[in-house]
């Protein structure tokens, strides 16, 4: 069975069902920031197809928030981890660097995505610049989740990835929807 040492996932399981269930293809995912793989692990068994790709996004090392997590073998666990929860005709992707060069790596491929799950660094100015780089890898009628859209509400501003996120959606309001808006941020490409 996979193994874990923290769950920072499952109490996003029915904002991601609500989401899913709005798309009408499930073949390419992309994920930003997939820790040990329980999210990853997630998509594999419950939403993506099952010829499907998923692309999985993560530095392995951490963010400023994680300063009293331990990373230690974290690359190790996702992989074995994923190894058990793949399906056969499934594949899985991973670009290990900062997500800002994966995802213009992503686009000088012309890669684009059903799905994009957004869970990396949180400071703002990097959520800004992950936001507007998968909105440009995603399909029309795509949708992007944001994870933790109301996180560091004690923080500074620029710690958290409301600031950026809102600042998002206002410019991009001609093209994206908000389909979701609660701890989480959901939007679907519509332009
Ligand atoms: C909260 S964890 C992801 C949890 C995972 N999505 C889940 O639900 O199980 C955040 C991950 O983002 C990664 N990360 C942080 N900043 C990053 C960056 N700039 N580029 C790529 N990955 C980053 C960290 O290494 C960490 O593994």
């Amino acid at each position: 069975l996979p193994t874990f040492t923290q769950d920072w996932f499952s109490h996003n399981v029915p904002n991601l069902q609500k989401a899913l269930g709005l798309l009408e293809k499930r073949r390419r995912f992309l994920e930003i920031g997939c820790f040990e793989g329980m999210s990853t692990c997630w998509f594999l068994r419950n939403a993506l197809d099952d010829v499907g790709e998923i692309v999985c996004v993560d530095t392995f090392e951490g963010g400023i928030e994680h300063v009293k997590t331990s990373f230690e073998g974290v690359r190790e666990r996702f992989e074995q981890n994923i190894a058990e929860m793949k399906g056969p005709a499934q594949s899985v992707r991973v670009l290990d660097c900062h997500s800002h060069l994966a995802l213009a790596k992503l686009i000088s491929e012309e890669s684009r995505f059903d799905f994009i799950y957004v869970d990396g660094s949180h400071t703002a100015p990097d959520v800004l610049a992950d936001a507007c780089l998968a909105y440009l890898l995603l399909q029309t009628g795509g949708i992007i989740v944001f994870d933790d859209y109301l996180y560091g509400q004690d923080k500074p501003l620029l710690e958290t990835p409301k600031a950026a996120l809102d600042m998002f959606t206002l410019l991009y309001r001609e093209k994206v929807s908000i389909v979701m808006l609660n701890y989480q941020l959901g939007v679907r490409k519509i332009g």
